[in-house]
């Protein structure tokens, strides 16, 4: 991918339009922060019908080192002021947000408790029903479609992902459709396709929150075969969670675990028709590559665009002052292009190596994604069922992108074999 110049002057990231350019100019755009002003402060705008008032405005940290500091500092760059740009009130960041919008210790007892869900024993029992939902999703797509051709995020990148939340919660097929809408609501704030107003999006939210509460209830009294009844049921130190605060995680769960992993496949098939050259390498040695292959994935797509902290104290970035109260934004998607740390950044490459890390799960720290792990398992089964049952996929449409400051997301993109 070759970048256009962007002047500094042509860059606002609070600008909704910013985010409907292409792909090339945005990166363009990121390319001449990192280059030109790193730290670059941008006022705040709010979205159409918020009764939010727009906040102080923060400065967009676009280098790798600069993301990997704030991560890794969470004494001086807190989460609990909110990880979105916009200020909203602490117990609503809760309700959406749950641990993602707090800091220890109360962050540390939530991700104690919930953990409890993701340890190598629950992965591995979810492993098999990555690799069946899977198959299965290739199976559907043969038998639905005789034509060869169908939307490749519908049918096959949203489908497992949603899937294997379900099944980690114990959540019935016939209510997969409903959670599927819910999370394109929430994550699609800004896009006018998915929320027509943000009541929509408080509505959408307390669905969810009394679909959960019903859900933690139930597998309190009644434990199931699911995480969601490991969850509920785990003592850690002497504390439980409570089903209000199990209402909350399901929300930052499903939408977290959804559109992230379907974001990572959707490009990663688009990157693989464009670039046969990988996709060989890649798809003839596969246990070979798997681990280089899935980490650039995440670094190429970058699904989630950007996380937020706010200084707890005065301090500095890399010699760059920054008061107390300040907001910063790690925008990963830059990081993850950064020149003075990846080698032909906007190159995909399979054979990539994993060190220096790419920041797609964020930089480390407290917060690192809990479901990384999950997710990388995800992409690697979901590809190893392409190459082994439809080697000849190929992508056909342009991408019709989300429109979204936060979720670098593909809503169709149609396919063929
Ligand atoms: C390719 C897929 C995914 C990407 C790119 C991704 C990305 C991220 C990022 C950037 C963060 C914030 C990191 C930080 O602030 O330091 C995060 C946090 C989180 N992710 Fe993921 N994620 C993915 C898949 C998943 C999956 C499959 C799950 C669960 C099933 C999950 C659950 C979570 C949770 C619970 C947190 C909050 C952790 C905390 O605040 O302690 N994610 N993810």
């Amino acid at each position: 991918m070759s970048l256009p110049e962007v002047p500094l002057s042509d860059i606002d990231l609070s600008d909704p339009e910013f985010w409907t350019r292409p792909r090339e100019q945005r990166f363009g755009a990121f390319r001449t922060l990192r280059n030109e002003d790193p730290f670059r402060f941008f006022p705040e705008r709010t979205f159409e019908n918020s009764p939010i008032p727009p906040g102080p405005g923060y400065r967009a940290l676009v280098r790798h080192d600069d993301i990997w500091h704030v991560s890794r500092h969470p004494q001086l760059f807190c989460s609990g002021k909110g990880s979105n740009i916009g200020d909203l009130p602490v117990e609503i960041n809760e309700f959406f947000g749950s641990m993602i919008n707090m800091d220890d210790p109360k962050h540390f007892r939530l991700r104690s408790i919930v953990s409890r869900g993701f340890t190598p024993k629950e992965i591995t029992a979810l492993e098999e029903s990555v690799r069946v939902r899977s198959a299965s999703v290739i199976d559907r797509m043969f038998e639905r479609f005789p034509g060869r051709e169908c939307d490749f995020v519908r049918e096959v990148a949203a489908l497992m992902p949603l899937q294997i939340i379900c099944d980690m919660m114990g959540i019935p097929e016939s209510d997969e459709e409903m959670i599927f809408n819910w999370t394109n609501t929430i994550l699609g704030v800004g896009d006018p396709e998915y929320v027509g107003s943000f009541e929509d999006l408080v509505r959408v939210g307390g669905e969810i929150f009394s679909y959960a509460l019903a859900l933690g209830e139930d597998r309190l009294k009644n434990p199931k075969d699911d995480i969601a009844s490991v969850m509920m049921n785990a003592v850690v130190d002497g504390e439980r969670l409570t089903a209000q605060e199990f209402g909350s995680f399901f929300i930052l769960l499903v939408v977290a675990g959804n559109e992230t992993t379907r974001t990572a496949i959707a490009h990663g098939m688009r990157e693989l028709t464009l670039h046969r050259d990988q996709r060989e390498i890649w798809f003839n040695d596969f246990e070979a590559h798997t681990k280089t292959a899935v980490e650039e994935i995440v670094r190429y797509a970058t699904p989630v665009i950007h996380f937020r902290r706010t200084a707890t104290a005065d301090t500095e970035i890399n010699g760059q002052p920054i008061a107390k109260g300040e907001k910063v934004v790690m925008f990963y998607q830059s990081g993850n292009r950064d020149e003075r740390v990846f080698d032909n950044p906007d190159t995909f490459d399979v054979r990539r190596p994993a060190v220096p890390a790419q920041v797609g799960f964020g930089a480390g720290g407290p917060h690192f994604c809990l479901g990384a792990n999950l997710a990388r398992r995800e992409i690697a089964v979901m590809f190893d069922e392409i190459r082994r049952r439809v080697p000849n996929l190929e992508i056909t449409s342009e991408p019709a992108y989300l429109q979204s400051a936060f979720i670098n997301g593909i809503k169709r993109m149609q396919c063929a074999w």
